[in-house]
């Protein structure tokens, strides 16, 4: 072998490293000028095949002939690959945390009535429901509510038409479930309820709870465990709870259920205004003339019944100044809980 097809092939070799080393298109024609432009290496070392022996010409020539397309194709290859990198769309990165989709929850209103109704099941109570569209005889007359009595201006009914109303309170379904079941029975009867009434404590559609156990030799004793027991569940194990006298048409004797106050435990602050104690609930023992409008008059029973506020429970428990909060639906709000 003659010594330019050596250097030829070494050439060759070199040209071949670089044009692979070359990361970018500028890179990539300095190497392509330096072997095979105008005076690149290898076109010079193949204008010296002429000056050789002509015994060793036809040999180094096709050693140059061959050299020079090889880098070509090299050259060209190399271009096509580093055009193609520079091109490409930025890939799927799956190393990138998924996106999350926005995850939906319950209401506070919607959790506090479940958890509520949760309690009192667990005391034995069934959970039953009934319209939120009433008639004058369920919301009132059957409750012991005689007709043009004041009782029902404590009310602020908001009627719909000539006898329909949307119910005031959830006591109507004490007599839709007398009305179907004998006693014993042990109920409790969340919903929605709707008064003419709106300010920082009161809104227009709001809920309640309302609590219903017929059977023989119930006493006051019962209503006061069992609110009891619901009041340390709810609140907290040591919430105390006290009745005071009050009046409702359907029951008799009746009873304002306090719950020691959330915020002091009972010394006096500002959210009892100094009384130590927070009004929770209505009660009271069934009014036996309620037992005449559901066929209960020979049954031989007493009873107790009572109507919570969902949203002032939920209000105090988690000590929400404004009960308007819960119906604005602004989710800074609502995420807290
Ligand atoms: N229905 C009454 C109200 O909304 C609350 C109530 C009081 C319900 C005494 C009762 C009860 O069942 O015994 O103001």
């Amino acid at each position: 072998m003659s010594g330019l097809e050596e250097k030829i092939k070494a050439s060759l070799a070199e040209a071949l490293v670089a044009l692979g080393a070359a990361t970018s298109t500028k890179g990539l024609e300095e190497a392509r000028v330096a072997f095979i432009g105008t005076k690149g290496r290898l076109i010079e070392l193949s204008r010296a095949v002429g000056s050789l022996p002509v015994a060793e010409r036809p040999a180094a020539g096709q050693a140059a002939n061959l050299a020079l397309n090889e880098v070509r194709k090299a050259h060209k290859e190399a271009l096509e690959a580093l055009n193609a990198k520079l091109t490409q769309k930025p890939g799927l990165d799956v190393t990138l945390p998924g996106r999350r989709s926005p995850l939906g929850r319950q209401h506070l209103i919607s959790r506090t009535m479940a958890e509520i109704c949760g309690i009192f099941e667990k005391l034995g109570f069934t959970v039953v429901e009934g319209p939120e569209v009433e008639t004058d005889y369920y919301n009132f007359e059957a409750l012991n509510f005689p007709v043009d009595h004041p009782s029902r201006d404590m009310q602020e009914t908001l009627f719909v038409g000539q006898d329909l109303l949307l119910r005031t309170h959830t006591s109507p379904v004490q007599i839709r479930t007398m009305e179907k079941l004998k006693p014993p029975v042990w109920i409790v009867a969340p919903g929605k309820t709707y008064r003419r009434d709106d300010d920082v404590t009161h809104s227009p559609m709001f809920h309640q709870v309302e609590g219903l156990a017929v059977a023989k030799g119930i006493t006051m004793a019962d209503l006061k465990g069992v609110l009891s027991a619901f009041a340390t569940t709810f609140f907290s194990p040591d919430t105390a709870i006290r009745l005071r006298p009050s009046f409702f048409p359907f029951t008799e004797p009746s009873a304002e259920v306090d719950i020691a106050c959330v915020l002091c435990g009972g010394r006096g602050c500002r959210l009892c205004k100094g009384s130590g104690w927070l009004e929770l609930l209505g009660s009271g023992m069934v009014d036996p003339a309620l037992y005449k409008f559901v066929g209960y008059e020979n049954e031989n029973v007493t009873g107790f019944a009572f109507g919570l506020g969902i949203d002032r429970a939920a209000m105090l428990k988690y000590g929400l100044p404004n009960i308007r909060h819960l119906y604005e639906s602004d989710l800074r709000f609502l995420e807290q809980f």
